[in-house]
């Protein structure tokens, strides 16, 4: 099982991103919805707000470019869109800490 982590990990840094994921969002999904299927296996709300967000990130444009690209570490959602990215960076953009 440890073998099958270190070739996951190892698969995501030779291809210099996460990649994307093909998750779609069911239509009549809420924000919420939306999260708990699709963000919470990485990121937990377990211990009061889910993201510290610095001033870069706490706006609505740049939790969707976010969520839209992915990073190196994260996958981007690119089948999450319209009125459904809205719900999705209002609801993390709600439940996160924002630096002053
Ligand atoms: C496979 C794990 C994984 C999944 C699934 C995932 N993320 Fe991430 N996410 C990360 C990692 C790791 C970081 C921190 C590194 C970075 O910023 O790229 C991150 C960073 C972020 C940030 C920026 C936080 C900051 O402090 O700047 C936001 C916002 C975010 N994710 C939202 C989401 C949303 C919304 C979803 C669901 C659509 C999601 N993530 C799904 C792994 C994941």
């Amino acid at each position: 099982m440890k073998q099958l982590y270190v070739t996951a990990a190892l698969a995501v840094v030779l291809s210099g991103c996460a990649g994307s994921n093909d998750f779609t969002p069911a239509a009549d999904a809420s924000g919420e919805d939306i999260f708990k299927l699709a963000c919470a296996e990485c990121h937990s709300a377990d211990v009061g707000k889910i993201y510290d967000l610095d001033e870069s990130m706490a706006n609505a444009a740049a939790v969707k470019a976010k969520i839209g690209k992915g990073s190196m570490a994260m996958p981007g959602f690119p089948n999450i869109k319209g009125a459904q990215l809205d719900a999705l960076a209002d609801y993390v953009l709600a439940n996160s800490n924002v630096a002053p």
